[in-house]
């Protein structure tokens, strides 16, 4: 049975009319929250921070002196983006990044994610850099700091320069992970004396499995299962060597780490054995990427699995992998496997997920907000990491401008409502996250799903390029302003 009241039926019945139920909006969104009924804020000093990367946002992709990037060709091949637009303007941030750090500063956040495009600084990858460049990356990061905001910075989200691909086969070859140690190097030596704070890769179980396991992300690639392992290695290898290099060329105090996708594990029902296999099944199912990093090894149960699909490897390069460092940096968003405890195996049982599961607008964003709780907990559990950070969280919606012209996006509001309180669940009971990195400040090129994924705070006309907040921003900024979820 449904019953449908419309708008103005509805402002009717609230005895106000659309003018003043919208002037009723903006003075509840104006005043902060009442502080937590149930005293459950996060501990003092957390930091509340909101992300995007380059290729994303900032457009200008021909302007001084920028060099191709595979996502400039992979956009080119009809087909690949499910509704035909690129990003070569996308949010136009490289222009109006002041106007952007204006809204940064608006939800009172005190920490930025963004990332460097390779091919900016090094047009070609390697060889001579391009000033102009790194100059971009000066001018944000001196803006940031003018307006008491952290720059986070990542080094690599994705965008490739496209002569790495052309001449060595890009991520296919060490000598893209050398050079990327280089690139790193320079971006240390040229930001860290403002930026504290760099993470390597972003999220390396998607680019190297999508990108060239399956051809959905660029290069667009359907490799053999042995070269993408050996490509994910290549990826660890690349994030230790940026990890070393940020050591030797970083300002004194600069503190680097991953920003992985960490394949999400929880237990189906919250009982010791499941837990415990909860605590397994983390372990092995980022045993190609994390745990390596983390452990300095492959773990039997992935050698074996991967059998003669395994990656080559050398102890030397083990050890580079597991280069010591500062912080965890997670991007979680849905739950990848609910397990329970098998006495087959390595221990664990991944449940099938049923059809009926509910996600976000994005099909793929299933709505499992435990996940933010029990992966930070069991990941500080088997890693012994004491510096966790969420480097993204976050949800899709669709986003519809009404015809006063607000968003009302109840539906990101909720689900982030539910995370930050698993992630205030998990830091009360002392869980080591020191921090949260909401996805996205703004809406912009979702990769193959271009522009009609939004996952911003503030919502972009991509036509006019206004940005506008969305209710969400509202919500973010009274959860910063109170150091609290609002459960
Ligand atoms: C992960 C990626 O790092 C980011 O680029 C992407 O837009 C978000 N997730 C949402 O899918």
């Amino acid at each position: 049975m449904s019953y449908k009241v419309s708008r103005r039926q509805l402002a009717k019945i609230a005895g106000l009319s659309a003018a003043a139920m919208a002037g009723a909006l903006e003075a509840a969104e104006a005043k902060p929250a009442a502080p937590p009924r149930n005293g459950g804020g996060f501990p003092a000093g957390f930091v509340w921070g909101t992300a995007t990367s380059s290729y994303q946002v900032e457009g200008a992709v021909n302007e001084d002196g920028r060099g191709a990037s595979i996502w400039d060709k992979f956009v080119r091949i009809p087909g690949k983006i499910e509704d035909g637009t690129t990003g070569d303007r996308a949010n136009e941030h490289y222009h109006r990044y002041k106007e952007d750090i204006a809204l940064i500063k608006e939800l009172g956040c005190r920490a930025y994610r963004f990332s460097v495009a390779w091919p900016r600084v090094f047009p070609d990858g390697d060889g001579k850099p391009n000033p102009k460049g790194l100059d971009f990356y000066n001018r944000l990061v001196d803006e940031l700091l003018k307006n008491g905001i952290e720059p986070w910075l990542t080094l690599y989200h994705w965008d490739l320069p496209q002569s790495l691909e052309d001449r060595f086969g890009g991520w296919r070859s060490t000598e893209t992970c050398k050079i990327f140690g280089d690139y790193a190097a320079y971006v240390a030596e040229h930001l860290t004396d403002r930026v504290k704070n760099v993470f390597t890769l972003n999220e390396s179980g998607r680019f190297v499995y999508f990108g060239y396991g399956i051809g959905i992300d660029a290069p667009g690639l359907t490799l053999p299962q042995a070269e993408v392992n050996q490509i994910r290695h290549n990826s660890a290898l690349a994030h230790g060597l940026a990890v070393q290099a940020v050591r030797a060329h970083g300002g004194r105090g600069t503190r680097v780490g991953p920003a992985e996708n960490i394949d999400a594990c929880a237990p189906a029902i919250d009982t010791p054995e499941n837990v415990r296999a909860a605590e397994i099944a983390l372990r092995e199912m980022n045993a190609g990427y994390l745990n390596v990093i983390m452990t300095g090894g492959y773990t039997d149960a992935f050698l074996k699995y991967a059998g003669p699909n395994a990656p080559k490897f050398t102890d030397a390069e083990l050890k580079i992998i597991s280069s010591p460092i500062d912080f965890l940096g997670l991007n979680i968003y849905a739950p990848q496997n609910y397990v329970v405890a098998s006495d087959q195996g390595a221990g664990f049982m991944p449940l099938p997920i049923p059809k009926s599961f509910p996600h976000m607008n994005s099909d793929w964003l299933r709505v499992g907000p435990e996940t933010i709780y029990w992966v930070p907990k069991l990941a500080a559990k088997i890693w012994k990491t004491d510096a966790i950070y969420i480097s993204e969280n976050g949800a899709s919606g669709d986003d519809m401008v009404r015809p006063d012209g607000r968003i009302y996006d109840t539906d990101r509001i909720m689900y982030l409502r539910n995370y930050l309180a698993q992630l205030q669940r998990a830091t009360s009971e002392g869980v080591p996250v020191r921090g949260y990195f909401l996805w996205s400040l703004m809406d912009n090129f979702e990769w193959v799903y271009g522009l009609n994924k939004r996952f911003g705070l503030y919502h972009v006309n991509f036509d006019t390029q206004v940005r506008t907040p969305k209710l969400s921003a509202s919500f973010y900024r009274n959860v910063i302003a109170n150091n609290a979820a609002g459960v």
